[in-house]
């Protein structure tokens, strides 16, 4: 059974879609079945792979509020284990009519429940905001991946996610957990970062996750080829960063990589895998 996480910060701008597409794309990589729905409709992530906004498709729209079946709209990417059910901007109109829906924040929930067999990870990249879309995705999910910058304000900003959790897990999720917080656009040469990684290491504990993303030009660069950074520039920081990050996770939940030797025997000519 896999395991369901909304990539989730209220704020814009913190590394949500570069973590949505890069995390997918680095378990994918290792041969681990991976679904990436884009909840966003900003649809960054549908564009950081290279999917042109396109009317006629399938979409997360049609998913939440026509009860389109996953299946129908899941769009394949490069990377073979990974497919992405795309964002559209119909989205922007989702929250209005499924207003008038029963059921109206299970019904990501209730398309998931297939999927969730499928794939070892299903990842929800969500709006920057905590609203319709992002409660369907924290009450389809098993845990929040929040990704934060460490600045000053950064702990204060994060409470009222926390709240959000509760409140979620009291009322319609009751397994919800929180599985971890992560730096992003991190320069650990900086005092501030220090202090606020001390500051956050003494609240959140092994919540707070080992690895941190650097600044990398890589991956702002990436989505504008269409593609997740470790397809883009594989030797990059950025790549390597999200590498471990998937490593970290996969320890963290139990799950081995399904590369067999022979392929990193292979591919280690070519690729930085070791
Ligand atoms: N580690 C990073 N290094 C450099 N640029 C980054 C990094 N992470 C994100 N960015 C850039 O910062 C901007 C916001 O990131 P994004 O992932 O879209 O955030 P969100 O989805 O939370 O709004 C984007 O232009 C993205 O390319
Ligand atoms: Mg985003």
């Amino acid at each position: 059974m896999g395991r369901v996480f909304a990539i989730v910060n209220q704020k814009g701008g913190v590394g949500k879609t570069t973590t949505a597409i890069n995390l997918a794309a680095a378990l994918a990589l290792e041969e681990l079945p991976c679904l990436l729905v884009d909840i966003d409709p900003q649809a960054n992530t549908t564009g950081g792979f290279g999917f042109a906004r396109d009317p006629e498709r399938l979409s997360t729209y049609d998913v939440l509020v026509h009860g389109a079946r996953l299946a129908e709209a899941a769009l394949q990417t490069e990377i073979p284990a990974l497919k992405l059910i795309p964002s559209s901007k119909d989205l922007v109109g989702a929250t209005v009519e499924l207003m008038q829906q029963d059921g109206r924040a299970f019904k990501l929930r209730e398309a998931l429940a297939e999927a969730r067999q499928e794939h070892d990870f299903v990842l929800l990249d969500c709006p920057p905001a905590l609203d319709l879309l992002t409660l369907n995705a924290l009450v389809a999910a098993d845990a929040l991946l929040v990704p934060m910058q460490a600045e000053y304000f950064a702990l204060e900003g994060i409470s009222e996610l926390l709240h959000t959790l509760e409140r979620v897990q009291s009322t319609w999720n009751a397994k919800l957990e929180l599985e971890g917080v992560l730096l992003t656009m991190y320069d650990d040469r900086t005092n501030l970062a220090q202090q606020v990684t001390a500051n956050l290491r003494a609240h959140f504990g092994e919540k707070l996750l080992r690895t941190t993303i650097p600044r990398n030009i890589r991956l702002a660069e990436a989505p504008s080829f269409g593609q997740p950074v470790l397809l883009y520039d594989p030797r990059s920081r950025g790549a390597e960063a999200y590498r471990d990050l998937a490593r970290e996770v996969m320890v963290r939940n139990g799950v081995e990589s399904r590369r067999t030797a022979t392929e990193t025997a292979r591919e280690v000519r070519f690729w930085p895998y070791s």
